[in-house]
């Protein structure tokens, strides 16, 4: 069974995902890890401006996800990148993978291949319930307003005592979803099928509870 959760940057669909899974004994998998590990590999090897270098190398580049620990490690050709991916240098360039029709092929192509394998996956992204798995028996579209993910992304930051300004935050949020939702290839958007859910106003376990609920009543589409 498959359970395609999407949602904007910030909208909480990762920590949701995590917990949801766990909840379900569900293997959980993060495929904006896919497209950082690939950005990050682009960075390292000087070719991250050069989309035919950076399609070339999503090709040839082994990710392998290790699911026997959450949140799954990624390694990058044998290599634990796991941190290295949330890296504000990485996240700040993933667009260049992201963007990249070819990467996208390559990666979705990747994901299906990943799901073949497994039995029961939640899976995460920005594509999942319209490009990857349109046949998913549940499709969660997670949102939030952009003044309520910033100050979730604070507070996170400030937990790791990182001391980040409210305005920088949410200008980066409303750039990085303008990216998302105007893609050619896989953009950011709810599939026909989805339950969308605002969690402006609700807290994670909220959020966990609803989508288990559904789950639970088999509800599929809007
Ligand atoms: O969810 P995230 O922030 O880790 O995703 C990293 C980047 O990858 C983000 O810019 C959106 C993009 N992404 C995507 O285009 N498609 C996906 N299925 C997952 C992530």
């Amino acid at each position: 069974m498959i359970i395609a959760i999407d949602g904007p940057a910030g909208s909480g669909k990762s920590a949701v995902a995590t917990e949801l899974a766990r909840k379900l004994g569900f293997i959980h998998l993060d495929t904006g890890a896919m497209y950082r590990a690939v950005a990050l590999a682009a960075l390292k090897g000087g070719v991250i401006n050069d989309p035919h270098a950076v399609a070339e190398l999503s090709r040839n580049v082994r990710i392998d996800l290790n699911f026997a620990v959450e949140p799954a490690a990624v390694l990058l050709d044998g290599r634990d990148v796991t941190a290295d991916i949330r890296l504000p240098e990485v996240t700040n360039v993933t667009y260049c993978a992201a963007d990249n029709p070819e990467v996208r092929s390559e990666l979705v192509r990747r994901q299906r291949m990943i799901a073949s394998r497994l039995e029961s996956l939640v899976t995460e992204g920005r594509d999942q319930g319209t490009v990857v798995f349109p046949n998913a028996e549940f499709k969660f579209f997670i949102d939030a307003r952009p003044q309520e993910r910033a100050r979730r992304r604070v507070h996170q930051l400030a937990l790791k005592g990182i001391d980040a300004p409210y305005e920088t935050i949410l200008q980066d949020l409303l750039i990085r979803d303008e990216r998302d939702r105007s893609r050619s290839v896989g953009p950011l958007k709810p599939a026909a099928d989805a339950v969308t859910i605002d969690s402006t106003e609700m807290n994670l376990s909220e959020v966990v509870t609803l989508l288990a609920q559904l789950v639970a009543a088999g509800r599929i589409g809007a």
